[in-house]
């Protein structure tokens, strides 16, 4: 089992950095850097609808009211318009809830690569619905559009990180892995910044603005045939062994891919009798429940480390902290983000996944008890504003050295292509799940905590740091097969007891569900 880390490609201590270009290395080809960079435009995707309703908050409640006054002859209620407002935004995690879970309905049947092409017609009758909403004085339309867009984004974090692991080399793994998160940080950047009044955050051009998603589904369609599929797809799934190995001498760049070819066919070997895994097996097996059970609360720690109560409602927590520009201050935490994502990138591969985990999960306690400090001193000292800028910043960059981007491709590392959908399904449930509970009862408990708000997350996180640093094993340049063994090994006696065959009889196989 462990011929695939006898591969050509350079081990993950020696070099591991993308800095001397993509071609001069080997095992990073052109063709992988432009299957990888196709792909990823569907985090982009995901990124740039996540920021988008932040900055036209205002602009877009004067549509409702408009539209409210024409219906009704009569200005919108409070109440209402804060109801109208709330189902807009938590909306597009809603969809995202039900569309990761159902990843598994389609990557085993379509394959990796024609799911991520099929998904793009949800995102043209996305931006349709919210670029004619306005023309339409339909607030449903806009309400419909960020559900679809939501499935859109949900079905991409399932789909994306997927096909980059495996069509990753090993040493590579977590680095492209990043680039997932860096496509959404991007997203959220240059939502940001369209977003800005003089650009297209005003009345006439915000259904423009929101209908922008529709370009980034174009170019996809356009690259992604020229992309290959999974070659682990088409060999374990497929059984098409040709078609695979040559996939995989495009990826790498030469012929001599035997290493890999080996590993990938052990791992179907081990998959021969459990060929599919359906949600409930993952967490009736012994083999999977430890991995699946890592896997959720690695998307937990994510989550409810608070970085979305930044990205959803910094412009209202620097206002509070009493800075003078929080638009700018909320762009500035945006270049940080992206910053701070390539620098995980640079450093994934070196200091490994659990130590840059945990040091983020670190981090981000102490930026999350300066914040507060900073908060409740605020009245008594007037620069504690510039030291809320310092938390939020430091919290913000801490957040994309490990608690972004690592638990969302650690998921393809942690199980082999059997329980690989299934797991991703239960995975993505989580994250968005925990995403609509932050989105949704942030501004309802800052309300009753105050200045100390950040306190929750605080605990939250030093709570993941000790899951982290007891549970979560490491995973930087061991192949799928030595990990799953890993598991295997540590499942121990019970695994045996409890044989895959015995698994497939739980509750159709096929469904994923
Ligand atoms: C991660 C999270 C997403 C968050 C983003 C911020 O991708 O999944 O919810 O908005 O990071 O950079």
């Amino acid at each position: 089992t462990t011929e695939g880390v006898k591969t050509p490609i350079p081990g993950p201590t020696e070099a591991t950095s993308l800095v001397r270009g993509p071609s001069q290395e080997q095992g990073v080809t052109l063709q992988l850097m432009m299957a990888v960079g196709t792909a990823v435009i569907g985090s982009l995707q995901f990124g740039y609808n996540t920021g988008v309703i932040n900055a036209p908050q205002k602009i877009i409640e004067g549509f409702l009211n408009d539209t409210w006054n024409n219906r009704y002859s009569e200005p919108i209620p409070a109440t209402s318009l804060t109801t109208l407002w709330s189902i807009s935004v938590a909306i597009f995690s809603v969809g995202g809830i039900f569309g990761s879970f159902s990843v598994g309905l389609f990557v085993n049947r379509l394959g990796r690569r024609n799911s991520m092409l099929i998904a793009n017609v949800l995102a043209f009758i996305a931006a349709g619905f919210m670029g004619f909403s306005k023309l339409a004085a339909s607030w449903e339309m806009l309400i419909i559009g960020r559900f679809i867009v939501g499935l859109y984004s949900g079905l991409s974090t399932g789909f994306v990180p997927m096909y980059v692991g495996e069509i990753a080399p090993t040493s590579h793994r977590g680095a492209l892995g990043t680039l997932h998160q860096l496509g959404i940080v991007i997203g959220i950047l240059m939502a940001q910044v369209f977003g800005m009044e003089s650009i297209m955050g005003n009345s006439t051009m915000w259904p423009f603005l929101l209908g922008l998603t529709f370009i980034p589904a174009v170019l996809q369609c356009i690259l992604l045939p020229f992309c290959p599929e999974s070659p682990r797809f088409l060999l374990i799934n497929c059984n098409e062994e040709l078609k695979a190995r040559e996939v995989l001498e495009k990826l790498r760049g030469t012929e001599e891919v035997g290493a890999d070819m080996q590993e990938m066919k052990e791992e179907a070997r081990q998959m021969m009798r459990e060929k599919k895994v359906t949600i409930l097996e993952l967490f009736r097996s012994p083999l999977y429940r430890q991995p699946i059970f890592i896997a959720i609360m690695l998307q937990l720690s994510q989550q409810l480390s608070g970085i979305n109560a930044v990205f959803y409602y910094s412009t209202r927590i620097f206002e509070k902290a009493g800075v003078s520009q929080p638009v700018y201050a909320t762009i500035g935490a945006g270049v940080v983000n992206t910053a701070f994502t390539v620098v995980s990138l640079f450093v994934v591969e070196r200091a490994g996944r659990r130590s840059l985990h945990l040091t983020g999960l670190l981090g981000m306690a102490f930026s999350a008890v300066l914040m507060t400090v900073a908060m409740a001193l605020l009245d008594q000292l007037p620069w504690m504003s510039y030291v809320s800028i310092v938390a939020i910043f430091s919290f913000v960059a801490f957040f994309e050295i490990g608690p972004g981007p690592i638990p969302w491709f650690i998921v393809a590392e942690l199980f082999s292509q059997g329980p690989r959908p299934s797991a991703f399904a239960v995975a993505g449930f989580s994250n968005w799940s925990a995403n609509f509970i932050v989105g949704m009862t942030f501004q309802y408990v800052e309300q009753l905590c105050g200045p100390y708000v950040f306190i929750i997350f605080t605990v939250l996180l030093l709570g993941f740091f000790v899951f982290t640093y007891f549970m979560v094993p490491e995973t930087k340049g061991r192949s799928f097969d030595e990990i799953a063994a890993g598991f295997r090994h540590d499942a121990g006696e019970a695994g045996e007891k409890y044989a895959p065959d015995e698994m497939n009889s739980l509750g159709g196989a096929d469904s994923q569900l």
